[in-house]
């Protein structure tokens, strides 16, 4: 792995080279934030936002409602301030609409530092609370009169100018809702750099989960003196929604089949049952497509070689059948924490029957672990990756296992210890080898902040950078 190592330093010098510094300057990134050292990624804010510019005027209020759970309203966060660059609009803070899978009534304010927000773009983005009553007259006081346009999904930057621009000019307020992702992956740099200054900046958790989460992340530190104060984040989607959703099946009984066929109706109501639709389980999972269970998530960490003193922190919402399924996990990995180990119930108390606010507390803790461990898709992971990616100068260390393979050697019966400890060392490498790809044409830039969000000028080595804990 060392020779992977000057293979990143080669990787990052290419980058430097593409992008040189003067460039950099101007897209506002100018302090190389630190290898394991996160507070120093806010400190270029403060050179970069000292004098304050003035800003163009304004075309008018672009008023978005961000859909989904905390990842996706993310997206249309970014992509909000983004449009809003784009057009010299003034941006509304989003509104965010009660999803029903999520269930949680949380405001903007309620997840989001506004205020820091607001003084982050300033420079940028003009950013109001609310819509001004003068505006809302002209509505005869009624949003639903704003009208709403209807964007398609990864609208170019160019549609944003030529049809959304005329309308916002002519009418002083335009709506779009919901907004998660209509804007493309692809924008010119200086609309994709706001959505990184969006993202890696102007977005921090309200006051009362830093709080929280940062004690949590202490607590951690602590606990894994035995470690050098590193710990392993695993994000295990083993909660009873995730594993109906996905048809697989785990002890194949009565009552799990009973609980299952209930969860489906619950939430997608006959979505399942639809004629026609043929579920093949197997298949399922030998495709890769079935969430980890707890047992082996401990399987595949123990192959790669991490012991019993590796403090593990498991970011979930409420596992299927915890007390059973967590159990072997628990004995592969005894210094095992969750949010609920971790926090006392007084202190959770805020933030039960919120899950955006919950997973905030895991997205918390797992931007800080020495590695990352994702066991299934989404926008939680693709998220952590890239803030990791843009924390950790450039290297994300995150586990992303082949769930195919994993699913080919784990439903094999003959496998040897041997054998399959092999295996996971081969995958660990080349999750490792993963760790700090660029983007490609299309790609996210919440995943892959390199090159767009981040400029490098190498002072530092790149230290750190095996994923092995030297344990
Ligand atoms: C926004 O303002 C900038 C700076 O004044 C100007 O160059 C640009 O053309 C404006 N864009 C729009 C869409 O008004
Ligand atoms: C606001 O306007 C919408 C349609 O434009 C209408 O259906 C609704 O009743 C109005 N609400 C109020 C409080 O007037
Ligand atoms: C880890 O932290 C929790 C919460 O602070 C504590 O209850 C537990 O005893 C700690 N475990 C170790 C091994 O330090
Ligand atoms: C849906 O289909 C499954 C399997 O085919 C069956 O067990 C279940 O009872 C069905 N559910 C409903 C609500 O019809
Ligand atoms: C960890 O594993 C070692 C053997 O590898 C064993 O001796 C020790 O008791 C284990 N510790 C715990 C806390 O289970
Ligand atoms: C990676 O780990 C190996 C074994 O612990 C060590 O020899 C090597 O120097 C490490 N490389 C880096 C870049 O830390």
């Amino acid at each position: 792995m060392t020779s992977f190592a000057s293979g990143i330093e080669a990787l990052l010098s290419l980058i430097c080279f593409m992008f040189p510094l003067s460039s950099c300057q101007q897209r506002g990134i100018q302090e190389l934030v630190k290898v394991g050292d996160p507070v120093l990624a806010g400190k270029f804010l403060d050179q970069r936002t000292s004098h304050i510019k003035e800003l163009p005027p304004s075309n008018g209020y672009l008023i978005i409602e961000a859909n989904g759970g905390l990842n996706q309203q993310r997206i249309s966060i970014c992509n909000a301030v983004a449009v809003a660059g784009l057009l010299n609009a003034t941006l509304v803070i989003p509104k965010f609409h009660l999803n029903s899978v999520w269930r949680d009534s949380s405001k903007f304010g309620d997840i989001f530092d506004e205020e820091h927000f607001i003084d982050i773009l300033r420079n940028d983005v003009k950013v109001v609370k609310v819509l001004p009553e003068a505006i809302l007259q002209q509505f005869d006081n009624n949003i639903s009169n704003i009208v709403n346009l209807r964007v398609r999904a990864w609208s170019s930057s160019t549609y944003y100018l030529e049809k959304v621009l005329p309308k916002l000019l002519k009418l002083g307020a335009v709506r779009i809702a919901p907004f998660s992702n209509r804007l493309a992956h692809e924008v010119p740099l200086y609309v994709q750099s706001l959505r990184c200054m969006a993202n890696y900046e102007a977005l921090r958790f309200s006051q009362p989960i830093r709080s929280l989460g940062e004690s949590m992340v202490e607590r951690m530190v602590k606990n894994s003196s035995r470690t050098g104060g590193k710990y392993v984040s695993v994000h295990l989607r083993f909660e009873e929604d995730m594993v109906a959703f996905s048809c697989c099946i785990y002890d194949g009984g009565e009552e799990e089949k009973w609980e299952m066929d209930n969860a489906r109706e619950r939430g997608w109501r006959g979505k399942f049952n639809k004629t026609g639709r043929i579920i093949r389980p197997g298949a399922i999972r030998m495709d890769g497509k079935c969430p980890l269970t707890p047992l082996e998530v401990g399987m595949m960490l123990r192959g790669m070689g991490f012991d019993n003193t590796t403090s593990v922190y498991v970011a979930a919402g409420k596992i299927y059948k915890a007390e059973r399924y967590m159990l072997p996990l628990r004995q592969i990995f005894p210094l095992l924490e969750t949010k609920e180990t971790l926090a006392s119930p007084e202190e959770l108390a805020p933030f039960k029957g919120h899950s955006s606010r919950l997973a905030a507390l895991d997205y918390t803790v797992c931007l800080h672990s020495e590695v990352f461990v994702t066991t299934q898709g989404g926008n939680f992971p693709h998220f952590l990756m890239g803030h990791r990616r843009f924390l950790y100068n450039g290297h994300a260390k995150t586990i992303k296992p082949d769930k195919r393979k994993l699913a080919l050697l784990l439903d094999n019966p003959n496998i040897r210890w041997e054998n399959f400890k092999r295996q996971m060392q081969a995958m660990l490498r080349h999750s490792d080898s993963k760790g700090i790809e660029m983007r490609k044409t299309n790609g996210s830039p919440f995943t892959f902040p390199m090159p767009d969000c981040m400029c490098h000028h190498m002072e530092t080595g790149v230290a750190g950078t095996n994923i092995t804990m030297e344990i």
